[in-house]
């Protein structure tokens, strides 16, 4: 069985219980609508924690004026039992009221400077401050021990480990690996905005990572890498934000420079914006 809590006041009664009891608590953030991704950062939370949390908040302030915040997909009562098979004690189940109680526009603003510059920071402004902001409060609510973040959205895990790092959260971090569809595309909430039509050509995107590290290894230079990428990209049929070689901090490498790389692509198919990444040894 799991335990749905909404309101703050008996979400801190349960971890205060947990707490007197030593146990260690494990926390899983989402924004629900929840797939077999989520359900593996559930048990690796497990796995250094006596207790799961995972909250469910469709985050409004992480949404630009024209996403699909209106339209993220919404499904309580599954993500609850999933949850619950995957072993998760209590589900958070916040409203936005109880998220923002001081409304949405007026709130304390948590800003990570830097590594938000680029990449999905460049393409959806503001969009990280909405996150930073509400896994600040999240860890605030329900004070994990442990919280599990996906490397699937590699550049949120870079956010919140500077989150932790400069607001000096006692949080340890673990990052869990991008779970994937048989044809590779990465499991998302947003892929089943996919048209039958579209959804096999989504797999291009895992193509087109797995073609630029073979490309990267055999001493291409990286801009006609990232090109290519696009190219092939356009090819089948999407709008590319970008495609391209990053060290594994972000920045960008110099060529012929050997060392860990991470290939990342954000990408427009129809009306559904898609992210993938690969990380690999250059
Ligand atoms: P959401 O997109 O629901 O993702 C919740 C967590 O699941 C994130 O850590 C994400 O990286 C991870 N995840 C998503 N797809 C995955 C996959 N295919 N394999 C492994 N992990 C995957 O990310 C958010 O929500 C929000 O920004 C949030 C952190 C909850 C703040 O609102």
């Amino acid at each position: 069985m799991i335990e749905v809590v909404t309101e703050l006041p008996a979400l801190r009664a349960r971890i205060a219980e947990w707490k007197r009891a030593g146990l260690r608590v494990g926390f899983v953030p989402t924004m629900g609508n929840l797939h077999a991704g989520h359900f593996s950062l559930v048990r690796l939370a497990r796995t250094r924690a006596d207790r799961v949390v995972a909250s469910v908040f469709v985050n409004p302030t992480q949404f630009g004026p024209n996403e699909d915040f209106g339209r993220y997909p919404r499904t309580p009562e599954a993500d609850a039992a999933g949850l619950a098979a995957a072993g998760c004690d209590l589900l958070w189940l916040p409203s936005v009221e109880t998220m923002y109680p001081y409304g949405v526009q007026g709130t304390v603003q948590v800003h990570v400077p830097g590594v938000t510059a680029t990449l999905e920071g460049a393409h959806r402004p503001g969009h990280f401050d909405g996150v930073a902001t509400v896994v600040a409060r999240l860890f605030n609510q329900v004070q994990p021990d442990v919280a599990a973040f996906g490397r699937k959205d590699y550049q949120q895990l870079a956010v919140i480990r500077y989150l932790v790092r400069d607001l000096a959260f006692p949080v340890e971090l673990l990052a869990g690996e991008t779970v994937r569809e048989a044809d590779g595309l990465a499991m998302s909430s947003r892929n089943q905005y996919l048209s039958p039509e579209e959804r096999p050509r989504a797999a291009t995107i895992h193509a087109c990572l797995l073609a630029m590290r073979e490309a990267i290894r055999a001493g291409r230079p990286r801009t006609q890498v990232e090109a290519e990428a696009d190219e092939r990209l356009r090819a089948a049929g999407f709008v590319p934000d970008y495609a391209v070689v990053r060290r594994i901090d972000l920045t960008e490498p110099a060529d012929g420079e050997p060392g860990p790389r991470v290939a990342l692509i954000a990408a427009r198919l129809g009306r559904t914006r898609l992210i993938d990444n690969l990380e690999f040894d250059g």
